[in-house]
Formats: C-alpha cells, sequence, structure tokens
C-alpha cells in the first residue's frame, strides 16, 4: 500500500503524467527518435544492444520506448496509472513489443523481486519524490544483475536553490505573470512551444507536492554502503572537467577519481550558479561491485 507521501505523488502523476506528450507527434519509431533529448542517445550509445534495461518510474516511458527500439528486454515501471496507459498506448501505436510496462511502487520490495534481474538499472528524477530516497535506492538494487549497473538521478541540496528561490517567485510576486512563468521555464527546457511538453515541466518543477534534495556526499555513502562501485557523475564532478562523454559514453570511464569532501562541496556550490537548467538535477553512475 502506498504511503501518505507516495499517494498524494501517484494523483498528481496521475493528473499530470510526465513527460506530457501529444500522442499523435508519435507515428513511426524515427518519431521518437527525434524527440528525446540528447542524453537519452548518449544513455542508448552506452549501453550494448544484447543488455536488459529496466526504467524505474518511467512515467510516460519516452526513454524505456527509446531505449528498446535496439533492444530485447526493456521494462519501464512506474506507480501512475495515468503516465503506464498513456505509456501502453504509444507501445502498441508503434508496436513496440521488447517494451515491457508494468505498475509497481518502488517502495514495495516484494513487488519489485517479482521482475527479475537486469544488466542496467535506471533510476532518473524518482527517488527524490518518493518520500523515502534511500529506500527506494535498496529497492531497486536488487534488480541488478552481478555486475550490474546504475544510474541514479536526483535533484541537489545545493544545486536547486536557484529553483526553489524561482518556485516562491512565482507562487507570489509573479503569480499572475505568465511572461515571467515562461521565461522560468525557458531556463530549462529551452522555449514553450510545445504546450504539452512545457505545462509538464511546470508542473513537474513548479507544483509538485513532494520533493526532497540530496547532496553527492549522500549518495556516495548510499553506494558505499551497498557495494556499489563509483564511477562518474554528470554533470562531471571532477575539478577542471576534460571528460568528452560524446566519446567515452558513460558508466566506460576509468579516469575519473572519486571525489573528496572538498571537491564535492566545491562543485556543489558552483552548481547553484551553473546548473540551472537542469534545476540542480545529477546523475551518479554506479556498478555491482563483483
Ligand atoms: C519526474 S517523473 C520522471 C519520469 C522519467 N524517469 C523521466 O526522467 O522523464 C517521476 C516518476 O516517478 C514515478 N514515481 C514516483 N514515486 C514512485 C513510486 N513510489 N513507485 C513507482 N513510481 C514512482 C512517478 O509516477 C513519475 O512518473
Amino acid at each position: 500500500m502506498a504511503t501518505e507521501i507516495g499517494t498524494k505523488v501517484q494523483n498528481f502523476y496521475n493528473k499530470t503524467p510526465f513527460p506530457d506528450y501529444e500522442l499523435d507527434r508519435f507515428n513511426k519509431r524515427e518519431d521518437l527518435i527525434n524527440a528525446v533529448y540528447p542524453f537519452a542517445k548518449l544513455l542508448d550509445r552506452s549501453i550494448p544492444e544484447n543488455a536488459s534495461i529496466i526504467d524505474v518510474g518511467t512515467g510516460t516511458g519516452q526513454l524505456s520506448a527509446f531505449l528498446s527500439l535496439r533492444r530485447k528486454k526493456v521494462y519501464g515501471i512506474d506507480f501512475s496509472d495515468s503516465s503506464l496507459d498513456k505509456a501502453k498506448k504509444l507501445k502498441k501505436k508503434l508496436n513496440l513489443k521488447t517494451w515491457n510496462l508494468e505498475k509497481i511502487d518502488i517502495l514495495d520490495s516484494e513487488q519489485i523481486e517479482k521482475l527479475g534481474k537486469f544488466d542496467y538499472v535506471l533510476c532518473l528524477g524518482v527517488l527524490h519524490h518518493t518520500g523515502n530516497a534511500y529506500g527506494g535506492f535498496k529497492n531497486i538494487l536488487k534488480l541488478l544483475n552481478p555486475q550490474g549497473k546504475i544510474a541514479v538521478g536526483l535533484y541537489n541540496n545545493f544545486g536547486r536553490i536557484p529553483l526553489k528561490v524561482r518556485i516562491t517567485l512565482a507562487k507570489t510576486i509573479f503569480k499572475n505573470n505568465q511572461k515571467i512563468k515562461d521565461s522560468f521555464i525557458k531556463m530549462q527546457i529551452g522555449d514553450v512551444e510545445d504546450k504539452e511538453r512545457a505545462r509538464g515541466w511546470w508542473n513537474d518543477q513548479y507544483l509538485h507536492p513532494h520533493e526532497t534534495t540530496h547532496s553527492i556526499g549522500e549518495v556516495l555513502n548510499w553506494f558505499k554502503k551497498n557495494d556499489i562501485e563509483y564511477i562518474e557523475t554528470v554533470p562531471s564532478t571532477k575539478i577542471f572537467d576534460q571528460s568528452n562523454l560524446e566519446i567515452a559514453g558513460v558508466w566506460n570511464k576509468c579516469d575519473v577519481g572519486y571525489p573528496n569532501f572538498l571537491v564535492r562541496a566545491g562543485k556543489q556550490l558552483m552548481w547553484i550558479l551553473n546548473n540551472q537548467r537542469e534545476g540542480g538535477y545529477w546523475i551518479t553512475f554506479g556498478k555491482l561491485k563483483n
């Protein structure tokens, strides 16, 4: 049974599935390829074709649908019926046979255990909406194959500060100023031409009933306690970031040092200024130790 926070969040996503899109825009598989954000393409290039993937909290499933185009086993799980309904319509329309969709509460370990094991577990922008981010993290580790790889995307304590300020402004002095509100959302998605997408982002970033923020050190500690080897973060946690993700991909780099306290503190302070577009969102990559 969902917790009180879980019920609130579930109701929210049932009203405002994320990412929002018009089903009419997807008539062939190429439309899916053209619609995904660049980072999804980088993930796709980084994951071998024969790997199995589960996208935990997949929402309406744009990412997992896209990843299933080249693969035999991709799962998208979520607890929002409306989001999954939209995903199922997309699956049917594009005949995506290797894309499996299941209604699962990630805080429910019994439901999670029934799903089996996967080579890649993605959990992007989900745990900070559960009310028990670490509990959810521990649960989804049960989905990993030996040496399985994981990506966890969360809001950062520091990087999220400017967005929290904008939320306050949008609710108070700019409450009735649509131009300013549009300019806020443009900071994250570039334009507001696609009304469904813009509305989805507005709801998700500015009207969410529950979110928590986390530090890099906290996630590294989660990794350590659960035998997950740290690989890297995006945006990078290297002091002088000379990485070229486009070439190296993610999960594949071996030259990334473990970010010590000072590096983490410096990076997170910098994210207050230069992580505006992502709203303080960052992803940590790791793999199960042998
Ligand atoms: C911000 S959306 C992220 C969607 C997608 N991962 C993405 O990055 O575009 C968060 C999703 O997590 C789902 N979610 C939140 N708590 C959950 C839980 N306890 N169990 C399953 N799904 C959950 C919501 O229903 C929603 O679809």
